[in-house]
């Protein structure tokens, strides 16, 4: 976030962290990696980190620690009940979201377990309204007996899009969805900021106050998934004109008094690995309380190591430094860049967490029921190692009656985890995603062979439809000869 000028005039995403520990990263030749993309059934969550070069899966507990997170981690004082390290993981929440309690849960999904079972009903069922569903989020709603509805507004499905907070709750859908359900039937309002599956795209604290006043004025609870926080603290600060000169501290204040509930993963935010759930709700605390022990561990730990505690603690107050959070989104963006000067479709504006490729179009002849968005992420190991996600039908779960739900939007994210890879590395991912563009036609379908009903990306398998792999492997060694 540095105003660095080059003399060149080149904009460049420098760095404002150097590297003093590091992993070796192996890259296979292309028949190797066409060999583990159909011994992982052409998932990229089967792969096995040692055969993956760069690994673009997920930003979810791989994000680069800083020295003074390992410092923390060393004075962790172990005890199940009443630790010293909870207390200062408490009071670093409590300073940053303004909020008086605190409950640990192992990971972000945890977090929704107890916050769905502790709202969601299923006689009548009950409805989850938000600005766009998380898969984990949609999962522990329906198990629950729930529904859920979302109210993102129409360029948040828009893959080129000039609105800079394409995350925002569409407010005449959410004043609509209230009226038309009843206060009684809703559950809760959530908003997931930034959001995950539509592009890592921004929530404005202008839609979240307006959401908030809507919410307290119909007695409804707001739920805040601040997850991906980190990123959209960047963007507000750097996309809403108010927020130029306001501190970081002060707007995730401001986003604490409007919520009623904030959960987070703190394999994300935090950049460590765990979760917690801070209210000052005093009957939601006590509703909520109660699961913790039954789920996760007593309440001063719930499930987590103090060590990854003690990391969180510093993690998180280091989110409120811009130099920090501006280094995921400065990359993104630069990759972004680059990959629409070559023509590849990309989401837009450049969101959080990673860069979106567009499979609707990247893979435009193939059917989306044979998973473009799975297929494009294969295709893409094969050309270059790198392990993206699949973010479309395949991350869907099937509705009741066994029909496919075709997703709003087919993308591949390419997560850049938080201050792990350099720029070169980005400029490799973008130069092999162009190349398979340009081949792109040698990209066929996919088709399950072993479907999971929960959660069927996690550990699904699927078979090309045809022998379109080998001969993209085949392609790739004429075009680059020897090189890996
Ligand atoms: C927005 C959002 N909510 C919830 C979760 C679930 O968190 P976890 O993976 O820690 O269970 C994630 C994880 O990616 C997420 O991105």
């Amino acid at each position: 976030m540095s105003d660095v000028k080059f003399f060149s005039g080149e904009s460049v995403p420098l760095e404002m962290h150097k590297v003093r520990m590091v992993q070796r990263v192996n890259l296979l030749p292309v028949e190797e990696r066409l060999k583990c993309m159909g011994e992982a059934g052409f998932n990229t969550f089967l792969l096995k980190n040692r055969d993956i070069f760069l690994d673009m899966l997920t930003d979810s507990g791989v994000n680069a620690m800083s020295e003074n997170q390992y410092a923390a981690m060393m004075r962790a004082d172990d005890s199940y009940a009443g630790s010293e390290t909870f207390f200062r993981l408490e009071e670093a929440l409590q300073d940053m979201f303004g909020m008086k309690y605190f409950l640990p849960a192992h990971q972000g999904r945890a977090c929704e377990n107890i916050i769905a079972q502790t709202l969601v009903k299923p006689k009548p069922k009950s409805v989850a309204l938000m600005n766009y569903h998380f898969t984990t989020t949609k999962g522990h709603i329906i198990q629950n007996g729930g529904s859920v509805e979302e109210l993102i507004g129409d360029d948040g499905f828009k893959i080129q899009s000039d609105e800079p907070f394409k995350g925002d709750i569409d407010i005449a859908k959410l004043n609509e969805a209230i009226k038309r359900l009843g206060k009684e039937k809703i559950s809760f309002v959530r908003i997931e900021a930034g959001t995950n599956l539509i592009g890592g795209q921004p929530v404005s604290m202008r839609n979240m106050r307006e959401v908030s006043r809507i919410c307290r004025g119909e007695n409804i609870k707001l739920i805040f998934d601040a997850s991906l926080l980190a990123d959209n603290l960047y963007f507000i600060k750097t996309r809403e004109a108010e927020f130029k000169n306001t501190g970081l501290k002060e707007i995730t204040r401001e986003m604490g008094s409007l919520m009623d509930v904030i959960y987070f993963s703190a394999r994300k935010l935090g950049s460590a690995r765990g979760g917690g759930i801070v209210t000052s709700d005093d009957g939601m605390f006590a509703a909520m309380r109660e699961l913790v022990p039954l789920y996760e561990g007593f309440l001063t730990y719930g499930g987590m190591s103090v060590r990854e505690m003690e990391a969180m603690a510093v993690g998180l107050h280091e989110t409120l430094d811009i130099d920090v959070i501006s280094q995921t989104p400065i990359f993104v963006e630069a990759m972004c860049n680059e990959l629409q000067a070559k023509g590849v479709p990309v989401v837009m504006p450049p969101g959080g967490l990673g860069c979106h490729l567009d499979a609707k179009q990247f893979c435009s002849h193939v059917p989306q029921k044979q998973y473009q968005a799975g297929a494009l992420a294969s295709a893409l190991y094969i050309t270059s190692g790198v392990r993206g996600m699949e973010r479309g039908t395949l991350s869907e779960q099937r509705n009741e009656d066994g029909s496919e739900i075709l997703a709003e939007m087919e993308l591949v994210r390419l997560a850049l985890p938080k201050r792990v890879f350099t720029l070169s590395q980005i400029k490799y991912t973008v130069d092999r995603v162009a190349w398979l563009f340009e081949n792109r036609r040698l990209i066929g379908g996919l088709e399950f062979v072993e479907e999971p009903k929960v959660l069927r990306f996690f550990f699904g398998r699927l078979k090309p439809i045809g022998n379109w792999p080998e001969v993209l492997a085949q392609q790739f060694r004429k075009d680059f000869g020897e090189s890996l």
